[in-house]
C-alpha cells in the first residue's frame, strides 16, 4: 500500500472561493512534493478545537485566512518575529507537539510588488487605506524596505493611529482618518480596506494619485475591481489588484512546510489569464 500523502489545507469561513487548493496543488506538481491540500469552513467558536484536531490527527499545517487570523497567532505556542509583531498568523506548522505561527502576508505583498512587478520602495512614500487584519500584516514588511514615510489611513482615525502607533519603532510611520490625508501624491497606494466586498472604494483625496503612483489593490476579481478602476480613471501609472500577493504569500508557506521554493509565475500567469475557477 502506498503511504498516505502529508495533509495541509486552508482553514476560513467563508473559504469555499479560495484558490489556496489550486495553487498549492499547482507548487505540489511542479516541485515533485507529495501532498493534500483541503478546503475546511470553520466558524470562529470552532476553529480551536479544529485547528487542534487537525494537529493531532497528524496534519502538517494550515493556511489560515478571514476571520481566523488573529485567533491563529494566540493558539500558537511558537510565533516567528513577523508574526508576532503583525499580531496575526495565515501559517501554521504543526511539529513535534508544536503549534508554530508565521505570517507570510507582508512578505508575499513585498515580493510582488518588487520583485515581480519590479518597484523601488526605498525613500518613497507609501499610502496604506485601511486600519485592519489586512493592514496590520504589511505593515511591518513595508517599512523594512526603507520607505520615506508610510500613511496608515482609515475610515475610523483612530483605529489607524492606534495602529500606525505599534510599528513606530520600527521605521517612519503616521496613522491618520482619509480625509486627513496630507496633500501631494504618493508612489504607491496599497488598499487594504474591505471596501471591495460592498463595491466600495475609500474616499481617498483626488490629490493621492498622480502619474507616477502604482496602486495596489489586497483585493482580486475576475474583473476589474472598484479601486483599480477608481485608480485608473485619475491617471495611475499603474493599477494591480492582488493576484500576485496571493501566490507570493502561498510560495513563502509552501517554503516553510516543505523546505522547496516553487516558481510563482507559471501560477500567476495561469490566475491572470482566468484559471478555471475551483468548484463552489
Ligand atoms: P481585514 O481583516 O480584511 O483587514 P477588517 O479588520 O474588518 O478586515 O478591516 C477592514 C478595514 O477596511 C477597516 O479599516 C475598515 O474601516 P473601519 O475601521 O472604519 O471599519 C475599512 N473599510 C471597510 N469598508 C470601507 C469603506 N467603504 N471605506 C473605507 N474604509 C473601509
Amino acid at each position: 500500500m502506498s503511504e498516505p500523502l502529508d495533509l495541509y489545507g486552508v482553514v476560513g469561513h467563508p473559504v469555499a472561493h479560495s484558490w489556496s487548493p489550486f495553487i498549492h496543488s499547482m507548487f505540489a506538481r511542479q516541485t515533485g512534493e507529495r501532498l493534500t491540500y483541503r478546503l475546511y469552513d470553520v466558524p470562529p467558536e470552532r476553529f480551536r478545537s479544529h485547528v487542534l484536531e487537525f494537529a493531532s490527527s497528524g496534519g502538517r499545517g494550515l493556511n489560515v485566512t478571514v476571520p481566523h487570523k488573529l485567533a491563529a497567532a494566540q493558539l500558537a505556542g511558537e510565533s516567528s518575529e513577523r508574526a508576532r509583531v503583525a499580531g496575526a498568523a495565515n501559517t501554521l506548522t504543526f511539529t513535534g507537539g508544536l503549534v508554530i505561527a508565521d505570517n507570510t502576508d507582508g512578505v508575499g505583498l513585498v515580493r510582488d510588488l518588487t520583485v515581480n512587478l519590479g518597484l523601488v520602495l526605498e525613500n518613497r512614500r507609501i499610502l496604506i487605506a485601511g486600519a485592519g487584519g489586512a493592514a496590520r500584516g504589511v505593515v511591518g514588511p513595508l517599512l523594512g524596505q526603507s520607505p520615506v514615510e508610510i500613511i496608515v489611513a482609515g475610515r475610523t482615525a483612530e483605529r489607524a493611529r492606534a495602529l500606525a502607533q505599534q510599528f513606530e519603532s520600527l521605521g517612519p510611520v503616521r496613522g491618520c482618518a482619509l480625509e486627513e490625508i496630507s496633500l501631494g501624491s504618493f508612489d504607491l497606494i496599497v488598499n487594504a480596506t474591505s471596501a471591495s466586498l460592498a463595491g466600495e472604494v475609500p474616499e481617498l483625496p483626488e490629490t493621492a494619485v498622480g502619474p507616477v503612483t502604482t496602486c495596489y489593490d489586497m483585493a482580486y476579481s475576475r474583473t476589474e475591481t472598484p479601486f483599480v478602476r477608481w485608480a485608473q480613471e485619475r491617471g495611475c501609472a499603474r493599477a494591480v489588484q492582488g493576484w500576485g500577493m496571493l501566490v507570493e504569500q502561498a510560495a513563502e508557506s509552501f517554503q516553510i512546510w516543505r523546505g522547496v521554493r516553487p516558481d510563482t509565475i507559471p501560477v500567476l500567469t495561469l490566475l491572470e489569464r482566468g484559471a478555471p475557477l475551483p468548484p463552489r
